[in-house]
């Protein structure tokens, strides 16, 4: 018996040390652990060994069988970590699968239309020019003919950083920059951010606006009416009728709101327009010559004209968006789609 046990467990050893595959395992595992396999057979054999042999022999028996198990068991392990290292390798190059394309990145919806508006004045002859966020009460203010305490302030909801710092509420401030600085002949818009403490679904404290001015001798307020007819049929691809309607800012006069038949119902009348079948698009006027004053230019020799639009609003107009927040949460969902 202790002789047949020495041999299973020498045989054992040699025959699992050959196996090389799953075949293999599996006939050296019927052979040694099958319910009819040789292990079975001796622990049955075990029953006929004299009683004083038992202890001895049984435990020798046990311990053979146990390291036949584990053998067998590490054996398995590593061939299955060989199949799937080679089942891995032999898949890790499909040449038929699709690349995964990287996202790529797009323009903001509001600077598509920025620069949209922008090129569209760049062809009528205009220039551009930038001016700080972070401005003078004076530019902001005083220069464009509003005051301390005249009531176009209160319209403003201004955020202030000191006494005469403020963040501009308008674009509008660059006239007073360029006529400053610039002599007439003069064709300048000015986009940029504008910021007001205001926030609901057609406000936010931060938006854009592109202001536009045109100053020379014998400007007239044809001349105005003309280049924002071209600019709005250019915009929205469409011969679409303006409304100028009489308006106060105090650094027009006169000055107007301009309105475009409705985009979406063409003037018929619907939710977007409130069935006026009109949507408010810009404000304008002819300069003031309280303004061209501050900055020395001589009001009998140059008029001009002045508008400020609100690209965030162009854009809603454009598309049909009627929460101006959604330009903000940066939900890529909503942003995706421009
Ligand atoms: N700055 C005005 C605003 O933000 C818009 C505006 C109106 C600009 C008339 C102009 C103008 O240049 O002539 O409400």
């Amino acid at each position: 018996m202790e002789h047949e046990l020495n041999t299973l467990q020498s045989q054992a050893r040699e025959l699992l040390a050959a196996v090389e595959n799953s075949k293999q395992l599996e006939e050296f595992r019927i052979q040694f652990l099958g319910r009819k396999g040789r292990c079975s057979t001796i622990m049955k054999a075990l029953g006929k060994v004299p009683k004083e042999d038992k202890p001895r022999l049984g435990q020798m028996a046990n311990s053979v069988k146990k390291e036949i198990e584990i053998l067998y068991a590490d054996k398995q392990k590593s061939l299955s970590l060989i199949t799937a290292g080679s089942s891995s390798q032999d898949n890790s190059i499909d040449l038929t699968l699709p690349g995964r394309k990287p996202e790529i990145g797009k323009l903001h919806p509001v600077t598509q239309i920025m620069n949209e508006v922008c090129a569209i004045f760049e062809s009528l002859g205009f220039s551009v020019a930038e001016g700080p966020d972070v401005e003078h009460d004076h530019y902001n203010f005083e220069a464009l003919n509003i005051p301390a305490h005249h009531p176009a302030r209160d319209m403003h909801d201004t955020f202030y950083v000191s006494d005469s710092i403020l963040l501009r509420t308008h674009t509008s401030p660059m006239q007073a920059r360029i006529m400053e600085a610039q002599q007439p002949p003069l064709r300048v818009i000015a986009p940029g951010k504008v910021y007001r403490c205001d926030s609901d679904i057609t406000h936010t404290p931060m938006f854009h606006q592109v202001e536009g001015f045109l100053v020379d001798r014998n400007v007239s307020f044809a001349d105005l009416k003309g280049v924002l007819t071209v600019f709005t049929q250019k915009m929205f691809d469409k011969k679409l009728e303006l409304r100028f309607r009489p308006s106060f800012f105090p650094f027009t006069e006169p000055s107007a709101e301009v309105d475009i038949a409705c985009v979406i119902c063409e003037g018929k009348g619907c939710r977007v327009c409130k069935r006026t079948g009109w949507l408010e698009i810009l404000g304008c006027g002819m300069v003031d010559p309280e303004v061209f004053k501050k900055v020395g230019y001589n009001p009998e020799v140059y008029s001009g004209f002045a508008f400020g639009l609100g690209i965030e609003r162009i854009a809603m107009l454009k598309y049909g968006i009627d929460d101006i927040r959604l330009y903000y949460e940066n939900d890529l969902r909503f942003l995706s789609q421009f």
